[in-house]
């Protein structure tokens, strides 16, 4: 059930390092995401998935970033720990949208994307971790992926593999909360 899939999908932090997940999961969660709705039908979403010459590139890149700006300890602890995931995958949105309204739009809808992408990979089994540490924003990670940065921007890093663990939820606001009945 989709509601289900929904409310049990949880971010997660550490991945199954032995374990890989078959490019046919990925690919079927990549044609999921290209469903989701988007104004103009723009499809503005592009999906990179790392090979192992970027993820070597973009792992000693994220020491490099780290340690500019936390210092080298953290730095080696990232890049260890990046060192366990077992797939990566980064998700841009065009840029050359005519209008502020459609550039809104467009990441509206890569953002929808993200969420289908996710939620296929939970139904099977695999987890995700959606984000934008400051190595996103970063020039140089456009650089390492061949991205050309006006064209395209990163929406999210996407670390996917089997969950060592799944974190217990943190509950969220009450219907009451979020709600509002208009006359
Ligand atoms: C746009 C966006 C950016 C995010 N960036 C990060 C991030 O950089 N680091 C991180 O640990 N989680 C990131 N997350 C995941 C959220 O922290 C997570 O969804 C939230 O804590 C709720 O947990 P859940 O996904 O397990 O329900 C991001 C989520 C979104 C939607």
């Amino acid at each position: 059930m989709i509601k289900e899939t929904i409310q049990n999908r949880r971010t997660i932090p550490l991945f199954d390092a032995e374990r890989s997940v078959d490019q046919s999961i990925i690919e079927d969660a990549i044609i999921a995401a290209s469903w989701a709705p988007n104004h103009h039908l723009t499809e503005p979403w592009h999906f990179y998935q790392l090979g192992d010459k970027k993820t070597a590139a973009y792992t000693e890149l994220l020491y490099e970033v780290i340690n500019e700006y936390k210092g080298p300890a953290l730095a080696q602890s990232k890049k260890h720990k990046a060192g366990t995931v077992p797939g990566w995958l980064v998700v841009t949105c065009t840029t050359n949208a005519e209008t502020n309204l459609m550039l809104v739009e467009d990441y509206a809808a890569v953002c929808c994307a993200i969420q289908n992408l996710m939620l296929v990979l939970w139904d099977s089994g695999v987890g995700t971790k959606w984000s934008t540490g400051i190595i996103t924003r970063d020039n140089r990670f456009y650089d390492v992926l061949g991205i050309d940065r006006s064209q395209q921007e990163i929406v999210g890093l996407i670390p996917y593999g089997y969950p060592k663990k799944v974190p217990e939820p943190r509950a969220r606001k009450e219907l009451s909360q979020i709600l509002t009945q208009t006359d």
